[in-house]
């Protein structure tokens, strides 16, 4: 099968090398930036890649939502399979990019878009086949949580550790969509449309970690508490609710011990029960892995399982997440978050909730 790969950053660069040790895989062409087209195989011209009837799979490893949205919607649109880790473009063109795909008999996959090379997507689509899941939840960014980790444990300051975050490679390339929560808003989105089965609402509260310092963390400390970033969906019957915040948890959980760039994230089947997943959610290596395992998925025929029909009608009713809510100095109990942190925006002070007991 031959490929093309749109996008030679770290991503990009990342499944090209791991598709050295893959046999039946061949990447045609690369789409490179005009300045920087070192080897034969790369071009600055999308079209070459996204018209060559050669081409029967493109990966999207750019980042941002455009020009990405508008190449997929061409490779798919022309019949070819589409592979992305672009979670911003993905998670933009939901329902349009998966009705393409579906119109075209091609497979859309993305498993790289959600925690860098955790199988999550993969195991929320098989263990939903049978179950009913009714939550998904879990740090969903990894140079958050490294910022977060790095000042909890080694004193770093915030500008510091998000300055090692870019340098590891684990940061977006306009890294204020990891710290703001826009990122996890992307993901927590993508992830609880496929564990719902179907379409949810994207305009969510969404807090980021900008307002976290080292003494709320230390004071959180001495409850035995710590601090992380988390996107939550919880669904009851037919309805749902969705958020990205700041989530207080016990130091004993496992939340609180994921360290540096790992993600963890939890779902919820009736059948099942709890099931939680942890790995490195960035970086080049662990999300290249992901791709490629996606990209063999449909060079061995099995991507069909792994598609989604989003069959169920869902309401949004944001009243369903509720806790204690952190507002400034002042604690909420048993109120809604949605509330809670629009006044905490409003009054521009810091916000955190804590799950009921
Ligand atoms: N910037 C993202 C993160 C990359 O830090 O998690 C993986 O999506």
């Amino acid at each position: 099968m031959n490929i093309g790969i749109l996008g030679y950053g770290t991503v990009g660069r990342n499944v090209h090398k791991l598709l050295g040790a893959v046999d039946g895989v061949s990447v045609k062409y690369v789409l490179e930036q005009r300045g920087k087209l070192t080897e034969s195989f790369m071009t600055p011209d999308p079209e070459l890649i996204l018209s060559d009837p050669d081409i029967e799979l493109i990966v999207d490893a750019l980042p941002g939502i455009h020009p990405s949205y508008e190449y997929m919607k061409e490779a798919l649109s022309h019949g070819k399979h589409v592979v992305s880790s672009n979670k911003a473009a993905i998670c933009f063109g939901f329902t349009e990019l998966h009705e393409l795909a579906k119109e075209n008999h091609v497979s859309l996959l993305y498993e790289a878009s959600c925690g860098g090379g955790i199988p999550i997507i993969e195991e929320i689509l098989r263990i939903g086949a049978l179950d009913d899941i009714s939550r998904v939840s879990g740090i969903l960014n990894g140079t958050s949580n490294y910022m977060l980790w790095q000042m909890d444990k080694a004193g770093m300051s915030y500008e510091d550790a998000l300055r090692d975050a870019q340098r590891l490679g684990y940061a977006e390339a306009d890294p204020t969509a990891d710290v703001s929560g826009f990122d996890v808003k992307n993901k927590i989105i993508i992830l609880s449309s496929l564990a719902f089965d179907g379409y949810v609402e994207k305009d969510i509260p969404m807090i980021g970690i900008e307002a976290i310092t080292k003494e709320m963390m230390d004071g959180l400390r001495a409850q035995q508490k710590a601090v992380k970033l988390m996107g939550i969906a919880v669904k009851e019957g037919d309805r749902y609710a969705l958020a990205v915040t700041p989530v207080i948890v016990s130091s004993l959980s496992l939340e609180a011990n994921v360290p540096l760039n790992f993600n963890i994230v939890s779902f919820e089947g009736n059948y099942v029960g709890e099931v939680k997943l942890y790995g490195q959610g960035a970086g080049g290596d662990p999300t290249a892995d992901a791709v490629v395992r996606d990209i063999l998925k449909v060079a061995r025929g099995d991507a069909a399982c792994y598609e989604r029909h989003f069959t169920k009608t869902l309401a949004y009713d944001p009243s369903l997440l509720r806790g204690r809510c952190h507002v400034g100095d002042r604690v909420l109990e048993d109120a809604v978050l949605a509330e809670a942190s629009a006044q905490a925006i409003r009054e521009q002070v810091p916000f955190a909730f804590e799950f009921n007991a």
